[in-house]
């Protein structure tokens, strides 16, 4: 057993505490990971504010990377001293969407019970009580426990920042792209709100050869980098919806192909929807509040012959996936190091959930000494 520093969620609604905790040793199949870098995602604001119920006390974040520090019986797939992005989603394996092969799909993964496969929790409080791990990984820790099928190892080389982008925001948005809509090169296409995730669904728009690629955001200065990494034109959103669907239609001769909503907001899903052409495909990748709702007009969806997706984690395959992308940005084809604009300190966590919520800058990694 070691004792590490966790950021530690008790409440819903209150500040995310940095605690003293204690990390067990990996057992049969697991594997002890010493973290290097967490990115800070809007899924983790969401558990903090509450839009998402969660059991605590949870350890938060789940877009990490690390190096293999101790490793269970009957590990084979890893050996200590190599670098790990740590997955969200470990499939169940027997449910009919992990028989389908859609492993994002899997509604009764052992990640979303913030514990091991079996049930058990591999973090403890300085009284000894038990502290869940976020989707299993609770990658705000400077250590953790985590099934071997959760850390999917990478080649060297990889920045370690780039590494845990490659564990959520850059899987979800590439893979959106790529994986769930399958854009075919020359489509239009126009992303809303570049995050993490929807300036990654820029890159994979850059990556499928799609054109126009058009970038939306509230924020001037991500509509910038929005452009940097491949966009071709950029709109400024204000609340005024028609204005921002009409700029979208004058860039794209009548509408994108294909739009990415990766905000999670009822009026931006709308927005999306209504934006679309004869044919055209919404793609929802943003995540609302639980019990959030949206509308949208039946019969000119049905009567254009209009699509909406839902993609969750990209349609990801972790082992097959992550590498790629890894393999890509050594490649210099996807430049994730634009999206990290500051490498913070665990302690400075609770400012960059405040610079998060009010849309400040971009990706910010939390980085371990
Ligand atoms: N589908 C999945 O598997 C998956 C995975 C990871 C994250 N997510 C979700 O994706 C969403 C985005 O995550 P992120 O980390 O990139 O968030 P983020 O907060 O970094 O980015 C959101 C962006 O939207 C912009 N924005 C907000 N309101 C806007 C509006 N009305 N019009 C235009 N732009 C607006 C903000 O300025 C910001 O740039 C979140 O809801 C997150 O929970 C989904
Ligand atoms: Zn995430
Ligand atoms: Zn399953």
């Amino acid at each position: 057993m070691i004792t590490i520093r966790a950021a530690v969620q008790r409440t819903a609604g209150t500040a995310t505490k940095i605690e003293d905790v204690a990390v067990a040793e990996p057992r049969a199949g697991e594997v002890r990971v010493r973290m290097l870098a967490s990115g800070v995602c809007h899924s983790d604001l969401h558990v903090r504010d509450g839009d998402w119920p969660r059991p605590t006390p949870i350890a938060m974040g789940h877009e990490g990377a690390g190096v293999v520090e101790a490793v269970g019986p009957g590990v084979r797939s890893l050996s200590i001293g190599q670098l790990v992005a740590l997955s969200w989603l470990v499939p169940c394996g027997v449910c009919r969407a992990c028989l389908a092969g859609q492993p994002w799909a899997c509604p009764d993964s052992p990640s979303f019970r913030h514990g091991m496969p079996d049930g058990a929790t591999v973090l403890a409080d300085s009284e000894g009580g038990a502290v869940l791990s976020y989707c299993g990984i609770g990658t705000m820790a400077e250590a953790t426990v985590v099934p071997e099928s959760a850390a999917i190892a990478l080649p060297d080389g990889v920045d370690p920042a780039v590494a845990a982008l490659i564990g959520c925001c850059v899987t979800t948005g590439v893979g959106a792209v790529l994986k769930t809509a399958q854009v075919p090169a020359g489509a239009g296409v126009a992303v809303i709100g570049l995050g993490g995730v929807g300036l990654s669904c820029v890159m994979g728009a850059v990556l499928a050869g799609a054109g126009p690629i058009v970038a939306v955001d509230r924020v001037a200065a991500k509509l910038d980098v929005a452009r940097d990494l491949g966009a071709t034109d950029a709109v400024l959103a204000t609340d005024d919806r028609r204005a921002t669907i009409q700029a979208l239609h004058d860039l794209t001769d009548g509408g994108p192909d294909f739009v990415f909503e990766a905000i999670g907001q009822p009026a931006t899903v709308e927005m999306a929807i209504e934006a679309l052409p004869l044919g055209g495909t919404a793609v929802l990748v943003g995540m609302t509040p639980v019990e959030a709702r949206a509308s949208f007009a039946v019969y000119p969806f049905v009567d254009g012959s209009r699509r909406i997706l839902g993609s969750n984690y990209g349609f990801a395959d972790p082992p097959i996936d992550f590498p790629r992308y890894a393999a890509l940005n050594l490649a210099g084809r996807l430049p994730v190091e634009r999206l990290i604009d500051r490498r913070i300190g665990l302690d400075d966590l609770e400012a960059a959930f405040d610079r998060l919520r009010a849309g400040d800058g971009l990706r910010q990694v939390v980085v371990f000494d």
